[in-house]
C-alpha cells in the first residue's frame, strides 16, 4: 500500500474515538520497530522525521525506507509526516520528498526558538495550507508555545513562561478556521525531551482543562499533543543501572493521554520515550559483553526495546486493532475532497 494522507488516519480515529501516536525516526531501527509493533497490533501508522532527522539521514535514505516499509506492510495503512517544519520551504521540500502530511509550526519563527506573532502564523499557516491541500497533504498547525528546552522547535521557555503561552481556546477556533488546517497542535504545559516535570504532574502545570475546553468548542479538531513521552522510570533505571547518568524526571502520564483521546486528541507526538528505550538496551549490552563489536549485537535488542514502547503506546492510545478498518484514500482523492471546499 503507498503511504496515506494522514488526515484519514485521524478522522477514523475520531469517529472511533482512539488516538494514533506519531513516532520520531531518524533510521531504519526505529522505522523496523515502529513497523514490528504495528504489525503485531494491527494499528495504523504515523511515523514522523523531524529537520534534524531529514538532514541526518539525508533525506532520500528516509524516503526508500518509507517506500520499504510500505511495500513490506501492504495491509497496514501508514502515513509519513513532517515534524515541527519551520516554514514554507521545509514544508515544501517535504511534499516534494513524499510526505504525506506537514507541520507548519507557525507558533515559532524560522528559528524555532522566538515565539511567533498571530498574524506570521495565520500567514505561513494558510500558505502551506493552500499548498499541501492541492497536492492532497495534510496540515497540522500549532497554536501557543510549548516550554522546555531550546531543541529548535520548542521556545526554551520556563515553566511560569511557558503558562503563559498556552493556547487559548477562544483564538483556537478564530485560527482553525482562518487557515482551514487539518489537525491543531496545542500547548498545555507540556515541553519536548525528558525534563518534563520535576514531579508527577498535576493539573496545575500539564494543563488537560485547556485541552477538553478547546474540544467542547471545537468538537470536530483534530487536537495534536506534542511533548507526549511519558518518561517511564523503569527506562530510567536501565539506563542508570548500566553506568548513564539521568536525574529524576516525570513525563506526561498515559493516562492524562488517554483522558485527553477521550477529549479530541487524535495525534500524540512521542520521540523521547523511544529514545530511552535504545539507550537503556545498548547501554545494557555493551556492559554484558564488552568484547563484541558487531553492532547488530546491539542494535538488536534496540529495536526490540523501541518496538515493545511503540506497541505499548499504540495499545494504550486505542489505535490497536483499527488498522483494517480505515478505508484508504490517496493524495489525489483527498486533493478532490479539499478541492470540494472541505
Ligand atoms: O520535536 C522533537 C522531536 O523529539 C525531534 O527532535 O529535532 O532532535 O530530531 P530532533
Ligand atoms: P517527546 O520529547 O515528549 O517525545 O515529544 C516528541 C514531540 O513532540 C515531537 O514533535
Ligand atoms: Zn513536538
Amino acid at each position: 500500500m503507498a503511504l496515506v494522507p494522514m488526515r484519514i488516519l485521524l478522522d477514523h480515529a475520531a469517529e472511533n474515538g482512539y488516538g494514533v501516536a506519531a513516532f520520531n525516526v531518524n533510521n531504519m531501527e526505529q522505522i523496523q520497530a515502529i513497523m514490528m509493533a504495528a504489525k503485531e497490533t494491527e494499528s495504523p501508522v504515523i511515523v514522523q522525521a523531524s529537520r534534524g532527522a531529514r538532514s541526518y539521514s539525508d533525506d532520500n535514505y528516509l524516503r526508500h525506507l518509507m517506500i520499504a516499509a510500505a511495500e513490506l506492510n501492504p495491509n497496514l495503512p501508514i502515513a509519513m509526516h513532517q515534524d515541527h517544519g519551520n516554514s514554507v520551504a521545509t514544508c515544501m521540500s517535504a511534499i516534494e520528498m513524499g510526505f504525506t502530511s506537514v507541520m507548519m509550526d507557525g507558533s515559532l519563527e524560522e528559528d524555532g526558538k522566538t515565539p511567533a506573532s498571530w498574524d506570521y502564523n495565520v500567514s505561513v499557516t494558510k500558505e502551506v495550507v493552500k499548498a499541501a491541500h492541492a497536492k492532497g497533504v495534510t496540515v497540522e498547525a500549532e497554536l501557543g508555545c510549548l516550554g522546555g528546552i531550546e531543541d529548535g522547535h520548542g521556545a526554551g521557555l520556563s515553566g511560569e513562561e511557558a503558562m503563559a503561552h498556552l493556547t487559548d481556546p477562544e483564538e483556537a477556533g478564530r485560527f482553525v478556521e482562518e487557515t482551514g488546517c487539518d489537525a491543531l497542535a496545542v500547548a498545555i504545559g507540556t515541553s519536548h525531551g525528558a525534563y518534563k516535570f520535576t514531579k508527577k504532574p498535576t493539573g496545575q502545570v500539564l494543563r488537560m482543562d485547556v485541552i477538553r475546553e478547546i474540544h467542547k468548542m471545537m468538537p470536530n479538531c483534530h487536537i495534536v499533543m506534542h511533548g507526549s513521552s511519558s518518561v517511564p522510570e523503569e527506562l530510567l533505571a536501565i539506563i542508570n543501572e548500566y553506568g548513564g547518568k539521568m536525574p529524576e524526571t516525570y513525563g506526561v502520564p498515559v493516562e492524562d493521554i488517554q483522558e485527553g483521546i477521550k477529549h479530541g486528541v487524535r495525534k500524540i507526538n512521542v520521540d523521547t520515550d523511544n529514545r530511552l528505550a535504545i539507550t537503556g538496551a545498548i547501554r545494557k549490552a555493551f556492559i554484558e559483553d564488552p568484547a563484541e563489536f558487531d553492532p547488530r549485537y546491539y542494535l538488536k535488542p534496540a529495536r526490540v526495546a523501541m518496538a515493545e514502547v511503540c506497541k505499548a503506546r499504540m495499545v494504550a492510545f486505542g489505535q490497536a486493532g483499527h488498522a483494517g478498518g480505515v478505508v484508504t484514500k490517496s493524495l489525489d482523492d483527498l486533493k478532490k475532497f479539499y478541492a470540494m471546499g472541505a
